[in-house]
């Protein structure tokens, strides 16, 4: 038997459980479990993709520069501020990489998303959990949790899997609250979902302790390609690049992405559907008596009598080839999450809902 030990810190991490993708003796599923865009990326993307195939005996990029010059022509930023990664996920390690560590803590609230507490114990910090007000961070409650050695606070605006999201003046408040030495960390997963918000852009560029994390995965729809961005004071894009392997964003993600931001027709349609969709679908949920928080992202928090019924819910709907996402581990028991689909896909889930609550099993 291996003597090697790994750091106490990673032995306390609970493997990531990823939303089911597949039922077993079902071919036909409709998966919305994990959050992505049921109309898939761009067709611009698409052919961006094809034009690599000649070209994947090449190394990437290592600076991104198309990619990010890209990015700060459509979103009105500094390209010298943005740091690319292998997803949105790439870049919550490099900040805990960088800046977490023994004797620091990493400070996200009870519902937070899961890598907060994987990426801050694989740099050995320790997570620091604080509540929320009925779903929805409460900045009172991470500004008495944060001590001397509080390094990172993480807040996902809007946050998953809650759908809820805090107001501009809040996190204004939030970054003027923190401690010195700590960066607070926007992660903008879901901000493209609403009209008018820039994630938290201007205010990076405001202040010296503010980053955000935005990705593709989600309204971009190229989850499949792992890239996500960050945009941040110099300073600290200066310290993340040394911790980033020169090569770690495939071509194919990059000219990918290029593409999918440039088609801002596609991503506004995107929007609008979704919205519409959304809003569809929590007033079908709520008629067969399920409710859930005004969501903000492309997805619905469905709040069930207990963790039984949602539970059971979970187990009749797979039964009909719908996958949802139980979120117990995210102190959430009777609730599922639900991603808002195409319109088929919502009327399913909704349909399906409707007959477990008469009585279906
Ligand atoms: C809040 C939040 N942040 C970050 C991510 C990571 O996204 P990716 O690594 O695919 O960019 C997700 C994905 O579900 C998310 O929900």
């Amino acid at each position: 038997m291996t003597q090697i030990e790994a750091k106490a810190s990673v032995m306390e991490i609970d493997l990531y459980v990823g939303g089911k993708s597949s039922l077993e003796g079902v071919s036909n599923v409709t998966k919305l479990s994990s959050n992505e865009n049921p109309f898939g990326p761009s067709p611009d993307a698409q052919e961006a993709v094809k034009r690599c195939v000649h070209e994947l005996h090449r190394y990437p990029s290592s600076d991104h520069s198309a990619l990010r010059n890209a990015l700060a022509e459509i979103h009105g930023l500094k390209a010298d501020n943005i740091i690319c990664g292998a997803g949105s996920d790439e870049v919550i390690t490099f900040l805990c990489q960088a800046y977490g560590g023994e004797g620091t803590e990493v400070l996200y609230t009870e519902h937070g998303f899961a890598m907060y507490r994987i990426c801050a114990l694989a740099a050995g910090s320790t997570p620091v959990v604080v509540k929320e007000r009925d779903r929805v961070v409460d900045v009172d409650a991470i500004l008495a949790g944060c001590t001397d050695k509080t390094k990172l606070v993480f807040i996902a605006n809007p946050a998953n899997p809650t759908g809820t999201m805090i107001g501009m003046a809040e996190i204004e408040r939030l970054a003027a609250g923190i401690p010195d030495q700590a960066l607070l960390v926007l992660d903008g997963a879901y901000a493209e979902y609403v009209e008018g918000y820039d994630g938290g852009a201007k205010l990076v560029e405001m202040r010296n302790n503010v980053v955000m994390t935005r990705t593709f995965s989600k309204i971009y729809g190229l989850g499949g390609l792992r890239i996500g961005w960050g945009y941040a004071p110099r300073a600290v894009i200066d310290v993340l690049n040394r911790v980033r392997g020169p090569f770690n964003v495939s071509n194919t993600a990059l000219a990918a992405a290029e593409a999918a931001v440039r088609d801002t027709a596609y991503t506004e349609k995107c929007r609008a559907d979704n919205a519409r969709l959304r809003a569809w679908l929590s007033e079908a949920l709520a008629e067969h008596g399920v409710p859930s928080d005004t969501s903000t992202a492309n997805f619905v928090l469905a709040r069930f009598a207990d963790a039984e019924e949602a539970k059971a819910c979970d187990a009749y709907l797979q039964k009909q080839g719908l996958l949802v996402r139980q979120v117990a581990g995210y102190g959430l028991p009777n609730c599922l999450r639900i991603t808002v689909g195409d319109e088929p896909g919502c009327r399913q889930v909704a349909h399906a809902v409707g007959q477990f609550k008469a009585g279906a099993r």
